[in-house]
């Protein structure tokens, strides 16, 4: 059973960093799972988590939703042969289900801050911002194929040298993520899921806000930028009731100049929506 001071986390709820020597209580009972072990029951109830042992990936909730559609989209001839020349060295895939922490030292070559920009779409903002502030790294993460493509061609033409790019679920790298890790985490624009039965699969929802927070260090930024007004709206109201993130500007934050404006922003404009921008810091 598990020690008396366990950690509880309830799948579906607010989880707390630090992920160590793992306990699971499933319908077949609770079970020692060890660290670095992974997890396939079919109904996680609750996990318990000793902080004594040594650091391992939280597991996977079982049958997550998502918060994108698997999209196909052309590639332009450009694109898929920067895919094939460029994934491998500044690429990695994250596995759907268990795997391995990442290290973000190995992975940039080199200690330095890092920014995790949450579905980076066709790669511009993380192009530009990466370009413009050399001293961190830039970790982009995104599902849709021809976007990743595009981003690593502007890495190429740019001589971006502080950019990778994951291909996968977010959540899933985010999870694999030391905890402290991340100097900023950057979600610009998120899927805004306007129906009400689709706002499970928000990104910006209490959970996942836990999740990436805890991968913030002390200091540490998170920014989020919408142009659908009622998300922003249930965002602020998320990320203000998170116990370890105080909001930089007490309401909505005066457009940041540092965040490009993409075909996105640009496309959203024209067709009346404003754009809100929301920065918090970890505590
Ligand atoms: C509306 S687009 C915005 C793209 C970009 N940030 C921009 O401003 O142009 C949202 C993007 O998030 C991606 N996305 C949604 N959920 C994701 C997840 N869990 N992991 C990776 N990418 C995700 C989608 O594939 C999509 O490209």
């Amino acid at each position: 059973m598990p020690p008396p001071d366990a950690v509880f986390e309830v799948a579906g709820q607010r989880t707390r960093p630090v992920c160590r020597t793992r306990w699971i209580l499933s319908s077949r009972g609770v079970h020692h799972i060890g660290s670095g072990g992974t997890v396939a029951y079919p109904r996680i109830a609750v996990t318990f988590t000793d902080h004594d042992a040594t650091p391992a990936v939280p597991p996977t909730p079982a049958r997550a939703i998502r918060t994108f559609h698997p999209r196909r989209g052309r590639m332009t001839a450009r694109q898929t042969d920067a895919l094939d020349r460029l994934f491998p060295t500044y690429g990695l895939d994250v596995p759907d289900g268990p795997g391995d922490a990442a290290d973000l030292t190995a992975l940039f070559g080199r200690r330095a801050p890092v920014v995790l920009e949450i579905g980076s779409g066709m790669g511009d903002t993380t192009a530009a911002m990466a370009g413009a502030d050399p001293d961190r790294d830039y970790l982009a993460v995104e599902v849709h194929t021809p976007g990743i493509a595009n981003l690593l061609d502007l890495v190429q033409r740019h001589d971006l040298r502080n950019v990778r790019v994951a291909r996968g679920d977010a959540l899933e790298l985010v999870r694999r993520l030391p905890v402290g890790s991340l100097d900023a985490v950057h979600v610009f624009f998120p899927d805004p899921w306007p129906k009400a039965r689709h706002h499970k699969r928000r990104l910006i929802q209490p959970a996942h806000v836990a999740l990436l927070g805890s991968r913030l260090t002390p200091g540490g930024t998170l920014h989020c930028a919408t142009d659908w007004a009622e998300y922003a709206e249930a965002m602020r109201e998320t990320l203000d009731a998170d116990p370890d993130l105080v909001n930089l500007h007490g309401g909505y934050a005066p457009r940041p100049a540092h965040r490009p404006v993409t075909k996105f922003e640009r496309r959203a404009l024209l067709a009346g929506r404003p754009v809100t921008d929301l920065i918090y810091r970890r505590r």
